[in-house]
């Protein structure tokens, strides 16, 4: 079975602790040069993934303050690397069976909250992991706008929502910068495993934040940095407390937040002008102290 390029082969997993335990964390980190050598990305099949890396540069404009950024594509953003987009090719490895028993996403999806007759969207559908589940829910009411920029992602999106004939999908092929969405339409826009890989994401957060409801929320799943456990490479994972700078500095504020998942952060954010009330986040420290300290079946060890 392909292995998704993020994935930490459990060996590699062991000697990082053996190394972690001699005190040596700096040789733990991975830059983005050693990531390089990952299986082939998305990248350089996508027409549009040509832009010069800009890293945090800032980009004089004289745009008015409501105008989208004027952005090129970026190696790092707000002190965090940027990831390539994983290729079609590892899509198998999103519909792995043991998924569900390694990430819970069942557990996620019952936390989202979805209603039937919510307009929905998945972004950065891959194939459809989340996207065919989505569009039970919303049922026929209801619609899922489901954005990949990898036309091949949708066709095996197609495929399986053919299979379970889903009517209610709305396929929509994005660009790196813009995700072609109905302005002031969505209820809820999921981003699984997805944010992390924008080369753009203050145009996509900007794009994002006009296609919500007022009371509209993104749904953001996140592999935890702050956990050395989760088997995933660094630069696939963020940490709470880079997502929160990067979603305020975007006209964003959290308005929910589910602390109980084995390995991923899962955030809401709504528009920083939507009448929901804004949280503040339960510290990642606190979190990962109190899941270590319970056992798989939610009672707690003395
Ligand atoms: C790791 S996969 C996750 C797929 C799916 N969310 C899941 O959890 O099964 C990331 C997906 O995001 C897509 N992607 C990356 N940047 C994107 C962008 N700017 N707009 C839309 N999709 C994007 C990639 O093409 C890829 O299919």
């Amino acid at each position: 079975m392909p292995v998704h390029p993020a994935i930490v082969p459990g060996i590699l997993l062991r000697v990082a602790f053996v190394v972690l335990a001699a005190g040596h964390l700096a040789s733990l980190q991975t830059s983005a040069a050693q990531v390089a050598d990952a299986p082939a990305t998305a990248a350089t099949d996508l027409p549009d993934a040509t832009g010069t890396a800009t890293g945090d540069a800032v980009i004089e404009t004289t745009q008015p303050a409501d105008a989208k950024p004027i952005e090129k594509a970026r190696e790092s953003y707000l002190g965090r690397v940027v990831a390539q987009p994983m290729s079609h090719r590892g899509a198998s490895w999103l519909i792995r069976p043991n998924r569900d028993e390694e990430e819970n996403a069942s557990e996620s999806f019952q936390n989202l909250g979805l209603e039937p007759g919510m307009v929905v969207c998945d972004l950065g559908c891959g194939n459809g992991y989340w996207t065919l589940p989505m569009a039970r829910k919303v049922g026929e009411k209801g619609a899922v706008y489901a954005v990949d920029i990898q036309q091949e992602m949708l066709r095996k999106l197609n495929q399986r929502a053919d299979r379970f004939e889903l009517k209610n999908i709305r396929p929509v092929l994005g660009t790196i910068d813009n995700p072609k969405l109905p302005v002031g339409a969505i209820d809820m826009l999921l981003m699984v495993d997805v944010y992390h890989e924008f080369s753009h994401p203050e145009s996509m957060l900007w794009e994002i934040r006009r296609a919500l409801k007022p009371t509209g929320v993104i749904a953001l799943l996140e592999y935890r940095e702050e956990d050395l456990e989760v088997p995933i490479k660094p630069l696939h994972k963020m940490s709470k407390r880079q997502i929160m700078k990067e979603y305020q500095a975007n006209g964003f504020k959290l308005v929910r937040e589910y602390n109980e998942l084995p390995w991923q952060h899962l955030m809401f954010f709504a528009r920083d002008d939507s009448p929901l009330a804004e949280i503040e986040p339960e510290p990642a420290d606190a979190v990962l102290k109190r899941l270590q300290s319970s056992t798989p079946n939610g009672t707690v060890n003395e």
